[in-house]
């Protein structure tokens, strides 16, 4: 079955990690992390996020490494390999799928709104515009009926044709040279921000904690986030793992992956919440956040049509190397479980992507009613993957690395064979046995609770 399809690899360790790293910065670092810290707190969301990054989130991460490159499959072929007598298992594998076909749906929605702000930058419709034609220019955006299905049509499209290419010819090449010139730009940007007036009270929102406003959705929301922005639960890691070379080390790979895209979550914030509160723009604004913030800080620059541009061009492509990891998560399933050649597969799962993604825009309109329990589908499809796909995906890997797999398995990846990371071996395998379960079953929980 699997050797039909050969199996690619990444060329190098710096291919791995920023093809990795180019899964995890995305649209949930720039566009969806200052829209939920805004509307949880700020200073409160972000503290309980980084400590979610650092004890549940780098761990995670090695363990989805650790599956895919046991299995050296798919996320549902993995759990089928890794426990050949309970295939019960694998139906986390198929949830993973399936989560992956539904983010894309919404991904690309905002990856359409993306492509829509470099249209308005080529054509310069931002100079001179003040904040109420801003923010009623994005409204009407969302409202067009063919404009923002063509954009997500081309994001889907093109996010297509790389992955239909294979691994190592499309990934690999083009997350290698981009991320370090969009981390570039956020720091230029986030000096920018906060030398505009009134930005203290936007640093002080964002990285001054009231611990007071740490609630339960808070905490879940973090969750969900972290779940989200570093691509976890879901099978992507799985399907990367299972193209890291044996000598890699996963454990500073992970560091690596996970802290960069806490640095660029980070940057993100630094540069919306003192601009937003520059602006008088409200930080719980929700989705429109960014896509109005960024416009009016770039209006201040000098260069600013420049920096908008290549801004917003950057962010494309971060959203596209993004859907490049969930794409392949549901095309190497249908290759090696399902036997249909790479082309088919990327077919029918772009356009399959596709047709959900138009629900999820034009859930958007004004007025509309295509809405789930009272959500758009849009916001339906946002929530539902991070906060129950994506976690209850998390908590039975965890459950399954620790409680399932044989230790050797587990030790061996982890070590590679008893080279490296020996003295963290014992307390890495705690946290995922005992810690990792326990604290995300209770986060799942206390939503459920009064
Ligand atoms: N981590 C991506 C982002 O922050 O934009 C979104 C994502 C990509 C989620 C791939 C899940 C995934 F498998």
């Amino acid at each position: 079955m699997a050797e039909k399809n050969k199996r690619d690899g990444f060329g190098s360790k710096i291919g791995i990690i920023a093809a990795a790293a180019g899964s995890a910065v995305g649209l949930g670092n720039i566009y969806r992390f200052p829209c939920v810290a805004g509307e949880n707190g700020g200073g409160a969301f972000l503290i309980v996020y980084l400590v979610i990054v650092l004890t549940l989130g780098i761990p995670m991460m090695i363990g989805e490494f650790i599956l895919g490159r046991r299995a050296q499959k798919n996320p549902v072929g993995t759990f089928k390999a890794l426990a050949p007598s309970a295939k019960g298992w694998s139906l986390i594998g198929y949830m993973g799928v399936l989560c992956a076909f539904l983010i894309i749906a919404f991904y690309s929605t905002v990856a359409g709104w993306t492509i829509e702000s470099v249209y308005k930058s080529v054509i310069n419709y931002y100079h001179g515009k003040d904040l109420a034609t801003i923010e009623q220019g994005f409204n009407d955006s969302i409202n067009m009926t063919v404009r923002p299905l063509l954009w997500q049509a081309v994001f889907i499209f093109i996010s297509a044709f790389v992955i239909a290419k294979g691994i190592s010819k499309g990934i690999e090449k083009y997350s290698k040279i981009l991320m370090p010139i969009l981390i570039i730009i956020l720091l230029i940007l986030c000096v920018k921000s906060i030398l505009l007036p009134g930005a203290y009270e936007g640093l002080k929102f964002f990285f001054k904690p009231d611990f007071s406003k740490i609630s339960r959705q808070v905490i879940t929301s973090a969750l969900g986030q972290v779940f989200f922005s570093m691509s976890l639960g879901m099978g992507a890691l799985i399907t990367y793992g299972s193209y890291i070379s044996k000598k890699d080390n996963l454990v500073t790979t992970s560091l690596m992956v996970g802290l960069s895209d806490t640095f660029v979550a980070i940057l993100a914030g630094v540069i919306i919440f003192p601009a937003a509160f520059s602006f008088g723009i409200r930080p719980e604004a929700g989705p429109s956040l960014a896509f109005n913030t960024l416009p009016m800080l770039f209006n201040q620059m000098n260069g600013g049509y420049f920096f908008c541009l290549i801004f917003f061009i950057l962010l494309v492509i971060a959203a596209w190397t993004s859907a490049l990891s969930l794409l392949e998560v549901i095309v190497s399933y249908l290759t090696e479980e399902l036997n249909l050649s790479r082309k088919k597969a990327t077919i029918y799962s772009s356009v399959g992507a596709f047709i959900i993604s138009i629900l999820a825009a034009m859930s958007l309109h004004d007025g509309s009613s295509l809405t789930i329990f009272g959500f758009t589908i849009f916001d339906s499809l946002d929530k539902i993957t991070s906060m129950v796909f994506m976690t209850l995906g998390g908590l039975f890997t965890v459950l399954f690395l620790g409680w399932k797999i044989k230790k050797q398995d587990f030790e061996d990846e982890f070590t590679n064979s008893g080279t490296v990371n020996i003295r963290l071996k014992k307390i890495f395998y705690y946290i995922i046995k005992f810690i990792a379960p326990a604290a995300i079953a209770v986060i799942m929980a206390s939503q459920f609770l009064m």
